[in-house]
C-alpha cells in the first residue's frame, strides 16, 4: 500500500510553547488512522498545518506521492483534504444549507446565491450523508452542540476529500450521531478514503481505525496497527509513563436516610423539555444522569444553577426552599455548575487562565477593593495543579490553549469556589485519558470532604464506574433512579431509550 501522507521533520512554535516538534510519521493509503495524545500532545497542530491554517516552521510534506505546499484552506482543500475541526469553527448567524455548502455556494450571475440550486444540492447531501435530522434551514446558533458538530461533519464529508481529517468529532456528538458517523466512516473506508480520526477514546479506535499513531510532547511516538499492542502500552505511549486507569475506589455507604438532602428538586419544570422533574442530591455521593440528547438533562442542569426559570416545582437547599433567581444566587447558595458548552458559558476568551479562574470568586481576592495578585495567583496555582494545568496556562488566554485544557480551567475555576454542590454537564469531554482519572479522583474527593456532585456524561461506562446512583431521564422525566450495585450498561441505556423501568420504582424520586 503506498503512503496517503508523509510528513517529514515538521516542527510548529507559538513563542515559546513548542506544538510540534521534528515530527515525522507516515500514514497509509486507505487507513482509518487514529492520532492519539494528551491534551497539549500537537494533535490540533497538526491537523490545522494539514488543514493550511497553521504553516509549520521546518518540515515537508508529500500528499499522495508529490510534495505539497498547504499555504492556506483553499490549498488545502485542492489538494484533496477536508477537516471537521474540533472547535467548530460554523457561521453561527447563517443558516445550515449556507454553512453545509460553504465556501462553494452556487451562484447566479456569479454574484447572487442561487437559492434553489443550494436547497437542491442540499437535499442531495440530506439523503445521502443521512442528515434529514437537521433542519437546512434552521441558524447554526439554533442548534445544539451536537448537531453543531454533525453539519461541520457533514460539510467536511460531501466535499469528497481524498484525506479526512476528523479532531475529536465524537467529543460533543450524541450517541446516535456517533453511530451515524461511525456507518459514515465505514463507507469512507469501503471507498478508499483515507482518514485521521484524533480521539480520546479507546473504544472508538477498535470500534473505527484500523492504526494509531501516538503525539508525545508534540513528537510521533509510534504508530501501530490496531490490536498489535495493548491499551495499557498505547497508555504509556500516550503518558510516557503507565498509568491507573481504574476509577477511584467508592468509600462504603453511609446509611443515613433521615439527613437532609444538600439539593432537592420537586416536580419542577423548566425549558423547553423537562417536565415535573424531581430528585434528591446527597453530601457525599456522586449521583449520574444518564439520558440521550436533548431529553431535559441540560434544562435540569441550568434550572439547579438558575440559568433557567423555573416555570413550576421548587428547589430546596438543605431542606429550605431556595428563591434562586439567577445564577449569582445558586452561587450563594454554594451551587457551581460547569457547563456543556465552555465556549459560551464557561470561559472569558479574551482573559488569561488566572482571570478566568478567579472570576466567579474574584471577591474572595480583593482587599479593601484591590486585587491582591499574589494571593490570587498562589490559589490558582494550587488549582491548576489539581488539574494538572501546565503553569503556563497562568499567563495564556483559552483562545491558546488545546481544547483539553480549556475543560480543566473550567473545573479548576470551581473546584476553588467553596461551593457544596456541583453540577458537572460532562467534563472529561475531549480530556485525555490520564487528565480523565485525575478529574474522576477529584471529584469523588469532593463527594468524600460532603459535596454532592450531580454528573451528566454521555458514556454510560463512565457513569457506571465513577457514580453511586444514576438517573435516567427520559421526555423530560426522571424514569430510573438506579444504584451502583445494579447498574449494567445495557440497563441504564434501556432506560435511557424509554423502556420501562426494570428496576425498584418506589425508589424513583
Ligand atoms: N494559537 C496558539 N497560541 C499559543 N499556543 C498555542 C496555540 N495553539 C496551540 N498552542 C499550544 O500548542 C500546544 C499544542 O496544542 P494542540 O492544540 O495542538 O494540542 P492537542 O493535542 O490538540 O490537545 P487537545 O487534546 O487538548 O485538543 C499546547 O501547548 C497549546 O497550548
Ligand atoms: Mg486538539
Amino acid at each position: 500500500m503506498s503512503d496517503a501522507l508523509r510528513l517529514t521533520g515538521v516542527s510548529k512554535s507559538y513563542g515559546p510553547t513548542v506544538a510540534l516538534s521534528d515530527t515525522s510519521l507516515c500514514i497509509a493509503e486507505g487507513s482509518v488512522q487514529a492520532l492519539l495524545g494528551e491534551n497539549g500532545a500537537g494533535k490540533s497542530t497538526l491537523v490545522k498545518i494539514l488543514s493550511g491554517l497553521v504553516k509549520p516552521d521546518r518540515g515537508s510534506i508529500t500528499l499522495f506521492g508529490r510534495s505539497v505546499e498547504l499555504a492556506g484552506r483553499a490549498a488545502s482543500s485542492a489538494a484533496g483534504i477536508e477537516t471537521a475541526f474540533q472547535e467548530v469553527p460554523l457561521v453561527p448567524d447563517l443558516s445550515v444549507t449556507d454553512n453545509l455548502l460553504m465556501p462553494d455556494l452556487p451562484l447566479r450571475l456569479g454574484m447572487f446565491v442561487n437559492r434553489r440550486a443550494a436547497a437542491e444540492r442540499v437535499r442531495a447531501l440530506q439523503a445521502d450523508l443521512e442528515i434529514a435530522d437537521i433542519d437546512p434551514r434552521a441558524l447554526i446558533s439554533e442548534l445544539n452542540l451536537s448537531q453543531r458538530q454533525k453539519v461541520e461533519i457533514a460539510r467536511a464529508i460531501a466535499r469528497r476529500p481524498r484525506l479526512l481529517i476528523l479532531d475529536e468529532p465524537t467529543a460533543a456528538l450524541s450517541r446516535a450521531d456517533v453511530d451515524w458517523l461511525a456507518r459514515r466512516i465505514a463507507t469512507l473506508r469501503a471507498e478508499g478514503t483515507t482518514i485521521i480520526l484524533v480521539t480520546h477514546r479507546m473504544s472508538e479506535v477498535h470500534d473505527l481505525c484500523s492504526a494509531m499513531s501516538i503525539l508525545r510532547n508534540g513528537t510521533h511516538v509510534g504508530s501501530f496497527r490496531v490490536g498489535e499492542i495493548s491499551d495499557e502500552e498505547v497508555f504509556r505511549h500516550i503518558m510516557g509513563r503507565s498509568v491507573e486507569v481504574s476509577f477511584p475506589p467508592r468509600p462504603a455507604p453511609k446509611a443515613d436516610p433521615s439527613a437532609t438532602p444538600l439539593l432537592e428538586a420537586v416536580s419542577i419544570s423548566a425549558g423547553r423539555k423537562m417536565r415535573g422533574l424531581s430528585m434528591t442530591l446527597n453530601g457525599g455521593e456522586i449521583v449520574g444522569v444518564a439520558s440521550l440528547q436533548g431529553m431535559g438533562q441540560l434544562d435540569l442542569f441550568n434550572a439547579l444553577f438558575a440559568a433557567e426559570r423555573l416555570r413550576a416545582g421548587k428547589i430546596l437547599v438543605d431542606g429550605k426552599e431556595a428563591h434562586l433567581g439567577a445564577p449569582a444566587d445558586a452561587i450563594a447558595a454554594g451551587i457551581a455548575l460547569v457547563p456543556e458548552d465552555r465556549k459560551i458559558q464557561g470561559l472569558a476568551l479574551n482573559r488569561s487562565g488566572t482571570e478566568n479562574a478567579t472570576l466567579p470568586i474574584v471577591s474572595d481576592f480583593a482587599a479593601f477593593g484591590m486585587l491582591r495578585p499574589e494571593r490570587e495567583r498562589r490559589a490558582v496555582d494550587r488549582a491548576f495543579a489539581s488539574v494538572s494545568l501546565h503553569p503556563r496556562a497562568l499567563y495564556q488566554t483559552p483562545a491558546e490553549f488545546s481544547g483539553g485544557n480549556q475543560q480543566k480551567i473550567v473545573l479548576a475555576k470551581w473546584l476553588m469556589t467553596q461551593c457544596r454542590c456541583l453540577l458537572v454537564f460532562d467534563p472529561t469531554r475531549g480530556v485525555d485519558i490520564g487528565t480523565k482519572h485525575e478529574i474522576y479522583a477529584l471529584l469523588r474527593g469532593f463527594a468524600e470532604a460532603g459535596g454532592g456532585i450531580l454528573f451528566h456524561s454521555t458514556e454510560i461506562s463512565e457513569l457506571i464506574g465513577l457514580c453511586d446512583r444514576i438517573l435516567t431521564i427520559y421526555e423530560g422525566r426522571i424514569v430510573g433512579n438506579v444504584s451502583h450495585a445494579d447498574a449494567t450498561e445495557d440497563g441504564i441505556g434501556a432506560l435511557m431509550m424509554g423502556a420501562s423501568s426494570r428496576y425498584d420504582e418506589a425508589v424513583i424520586a
